[in-house]
């Protein structure tokens, strides 16, 4: 594995796989309440310019379950890129931590921050991409169906940050992904175009849900205004209005079809409550996930 966790397309499928499985046995001793100290003494900061709740939480915990500590540094704290440059944040964090999480704006932030930090950089959301969760989403759908085989996911919503790291996965990890999204907020050019050329998996990209969800094994689903873009959300819920999951779309997927979203939702708008409360939504087991994988991930980067 690289230096760095950014981007899944970072990742061989092997790595992939190698990470599920450290995850799973992870999980288990958690459960266990056994110890397994594998960053003992280590510190991770986490720079944070937009707000979470899974992310701080998971990773917090994660270092702590693990032996480490976490630093929890708010957008106002470090104002990196305003008070001093990325670059010299980098560097200065390399002296105290063992490694980087950050939630940065752009994507470019992210990448700075790994080019001039000495130590491990993870990416917890970029506008781009949110690598970690789909990861949890993946293992998340590794267990429930017992093999990641011949699955197809559909993808309704918008052309974001999780919608390209799905795509990102599909040019790892060969699967059928359909992505239903409105003409006008399609995922990453580049991004689709390297999956493509990979030609790991079957990609399409619908404008009508009902048919990106035929044969779907699951439905994810993610908010149609993204943090950073409240200003838009009155045009984006009338431009999506058609690509709401609920009970009448989930009814066109197989019946044992999971339904997926990273949280948080916005009940009403991409995802109905009864959906999201319904019997085929494993949304509480993904935000779970989170922590192992990420466990996963940090011991590997760290350790
Ligand atoms: N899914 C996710 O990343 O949640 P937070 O924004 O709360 O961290
Ligand atoms: N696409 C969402 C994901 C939140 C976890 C956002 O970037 O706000």
């Amino acid at each position: 594995m690289k230096k760095d966790f950014i981007a899944i397309s970072e990742l061989s499928k092997d790595e992939i796989f190698e990470l599920f499985a450290r995850a799973i046995e992870l999980k288990e001793k958690t459960k266990r309440h056994e110890a397994h100290p594998l960053l003992l003494g280590k510190t991770l900061a986490m720079i944070f310019q937009k707000p979470s709740a899974r992310t701080r939480i998971s990773f917090e915990v994660g270092m702590y379950q693990l032996g480490g500590y976490a630093l929890y540094l708010a957008p106002t704290d470090i104002s990196m890129g305003k008070r001093e440059s990325i670059a010299d944040v980098a560097r200065t964090i390399s002296r105290y931590c063992d490694g980087i999480m950050a939630r940065v704006f752009g994507h470019e932030q992210i990448l700075e921050l790994a080019k001039h930090a000495t130590v491990p950089v993870v990416n917890g959301l970029t506008d781009l991409l949110h690598p970690c969760q789909v990861m949890g989403d993946m293992l998340t759908i590794l267990e429930h169906r017992g093999n990641l085989e011949a699955i197809t996911v559909a993808f309704i919503g918008d052309g974001n940050n999780l919608a390209n790291s799905w795509i990102n996965m599909a040019a790892r990890v060969p699967m059928t992904l359909h992505l239903a999204i409105p003409e006008g907020y399609d995922p990453n050019p580049e991004i689709l175009k390297s999956a493509l050329k990979s030609r790991t998996s079957s990609i399409r990209i619908f404008r009508n849900p009902i048919e990106a969800v035929k044969n779907a094994d699951v439905i994810y689903t993610d908010v149609w205004a993204s943090m950073g873009q409240e200003a838009e959300a009155e045009k984006r819920r009338i431009d999506f209005r058609n690509f709401q999951v609920n009970d009448e779309l989930v009814g066109h997927a197989n019946s044992q079809c999971l339904v997926m979203h990273c949280l948080p939702a916005h009940r009403g708008e991409e995802i109905t409550d009864s959906v999201i409360e319904g019997s085929n939504s494993v949304v509480f087991d993904e935000a779970e996930n989170r922590l192992h994988i990420q466990k996963a991930i940090l011991a590997k980067l760290m350790a």
